[in-house]
Formats: structure tokens, sequence, C-alpha cells
């Protein structure tokens, strides 16, 4: 059998991040392109995608805000449910405080983000409570807890369960805390979970989502999904503030809108999460040692560099994570076969 770099193919497994823009959304923009349309989101596109919206989270009233990256709806969603003065609890894992550069603190006045401990890269109530017994609340030396910040899935691929989040949520409600939860693959932890886009946010207590499009076939468009009208009145201001409200909403909103509609976005997620599911099933019978277990997309394992190596020049994309360890990303456009052809070349090259 031959490894796909010998016919000069490659597969892709670095990132959800790296696949490219699903057929659907690309025909969504096409469709959009008829001729002229109000800007900055005076559109019908825009108009469609709060309908929409409102519709896939059970809820009247939903607002949308469109932007460009993950970044861009973490920073913006926290910096208006955020006072400056105030902090963001959030795990020390978190996206928005490792890999944003402080893109939250930057566009949230000078907003803190403190990182809590907890395992499987899971915040616990006993951490938020202990965060607040730690806090020197009305101190003006000190930054007061304000919102309480969840990522599921993780950056590790673990998922809270609706009802840790719905606990989580009432222990930050305690404090007067508002909840946000960063959702960059919302869409995976909800297949995985098989509960409702209202489930797993505002009945469960989250005010504001991150809504990821991009790691799961948008192209350019993630979204800020707003429950609280207090935020999205902010946010109507520090979109624009921001550079966020592109001229050419339409296009984004197109797009959004069309992910969200018969669950595509849904079907999506579960050919990544089922390809993930195939290649770790295929791990486990070769003995590879799995760092987490996954839930979505997303597994980390452990290789030793020989074996890394020998994958690699075989045609396998995947990053490093240490001297032993690999992560392993699929998406929308990873296949089955795709998963087949790394778990052979494996099997052959296993040092
Ligand atoms: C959990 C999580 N949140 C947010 C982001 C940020 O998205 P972007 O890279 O589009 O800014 C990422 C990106 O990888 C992520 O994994």
């Amino acid at each position: 059998m031959n490894d796909p770099a010998d016919a000069g193919h490659r597969i892709e497994l670095r990132s959800d991040n790296a696949a490219g823009a699903a057929p659907e959304l690309l025909a969504a923009v096409a469709g959009a392109n008829t001729g002229s349309a109000l800007a900055y989101g005076g559109d019908e596109w825009t108009r469609r995608l709060e309908a929409r919206a409102s519709e896939v989270f059970e809820r009247p009233g939903v607002r949308v805000f469109p932007v460009v990256s993950g970044t861009a709806a973490n920073a913006l969603s926290l910096s208006a449910l955020c006072p400056p003065w105030g902090a963001v609890l959030c795990h020390e894992s978190a996206h928005i405080l490792r890999s944003e550069c402080g893109a939250s603190s930057m566009l949230g006045g000078g907003l803190q983000l403190r990182g809590l401990p907890g395992p499987d890269t899971k915040l616990t109530v006993d951490a938020v409570h202990a965060a607040f017994a730690s806090t020197n609340w009305g101190d003006n030396h000190h930054a007061q807890p304000s919102v309480l910040s969840l990522t599921s899935p993780t950056d590790l691929g673990a998922i809270y369960q609706v009802d840790e989040v719905a606990e989580l949520a009432a222990a930050a409600r305690e404090r007067g805390l508002r909840v946000h939860l960063d959702g960059a693959r919302l869409a995976n932890a909800l297949v995985a979970l098989g509960c409702s886009a209202a489930e797993l946010t505002w009945r469960a207590g989250v005010d504001v989502v991150s809504l990821g499009a991009l790691k799961n076939g948008g192209l350019s468009c993630d979204a800020i999904v707003c429950f609280d009208d207090a935020a999205a009145a902010e946010l109507h201001y520090r979109t624009k503030r921001s550079g966020h409200v592109a001229s050419k909403m339409r296009f984004q909103s197109a797009q959004l809108d069309a992910y969200l509609a018969d669950g595509l976005w849904l079907r999506l997620a579960a050919s990544a999460n089922a390809t993930m599911a195939r290649l770790t099933a295929g791990l486990d019978r070769l003995g590879v040692e799995l760092v987490v277990r996954p839930a979505v997309n997303m597994v980390f394992a452990r290789l030793d560099g020989p074996t890394a190596d020998a994958l690699a020049a075989a045609g396998v994309d995947f990053y490093r994570m240490g001297p032993d360890t690999v992560r392993f990303v699929t998406s929308w456009q990873t296949t089955p076969e795709d998963i087949d052809a790394v778990l052979a070349v494996l099997e052959r090259h296993r040092a």
C-alpha cells in the first residue's frame, strides 16, 4: 500500500481552521450577490438571520452580530458584559486567556481575565466559589468579578454537560455575574450532547454566545448571539467602534442564515465528530495512548518522535504539542477514507 505523499496527496489534521468553506455556504454567498442591498446590516439577509436565530435558539428577539473571527466574537461579547474595572473568570486554559493576545482586555477597556484551575480543562462550581472567597468585594484596589466565561468545547476538546453549564451559571448569579459561552465549536458540542441550542445556552443561564462558524465551513464569519438586551445595546456601538460592522454584511448574514437553516451546522459538525470517532477507534486498536478522550473533533495523543516524523513524511499534517504529544483535528471536510489512510500509515510506520 502507498502512502498519501507517494501520490502527492496530504491529509489535513492540523486544524478545522485549515479546512475550506462549505459549498452550501459559498452558494449562500453567491445567492446574496444579487444587485445592490443596503449596507451595514440594513439588508434582508441580516433580518432573516435574526429571525432564523430566534427560531433555532427558540427565543424571540435574539440579536445576532456577525464578526470576522472567534477572537472578535469573544472580545466584543466580554466588552459588552463586563465593566472596565471588572474581571472575567475563565478556565486557566481558556482561549480568551491563552491565545487571543489580550483582545478582551483591549476592547473591554482594561478588563481583567482571571484564569481558574479545574480538571479536564473545565471549570467547577468549587473553583468559582473559591474565586469569590478570595475576592475583596467592593475594594477599588481589585478588579471585581463580573462575568463567568465558559469555553465549550474547551481548547482540549472536552465539553460541559447541560447541567454543568446550568450549575456554573447559577453559581455565577449568586454574585451577580453574567455568563458568556465561547462556542467556537458550539455545533460540535450540540451534536455530541444531543441537546438543543436553547438547552445549552440561555435556558442554562448563558447571556451571550460566541457562535463559531469558521471552523465548521464558514468563510470569514463567526457571530455573537445575544440573549441580553443591555449587552445587545452596547454591541450595537461596540461592533462599529471596533470595525466589525461590515458594509457588505449581507454576505456574512447569508452564510450564517444558511448555516443555521435546516440543521446544516449540525450536519457539518456531526461529520467532523464522526471522523474523529473513527480515528480514535483506530488509535485504540493500535494501542496509541490518548491524553484526553475526545468528545468532539479534536484529540491529543501520545506518539514518539520517530513515529510522528514517519507520519508527517507519509503525508499527514498535524500539530506537535510536545516531544511525544500530537494533536489531530478533523473537520467537515475530513472523509472516512482520509482516516483509514492515516491509520494505515500509522500501522505501517509505527516505530
Ligand atoms: C475555543 C476557541 N475560541 C476562540 C477561537 C478564536 O477564533 P479565531 O482564530 O477565529 O479568532 C478559537 C480558535 O482556534 C478557539 O479554538
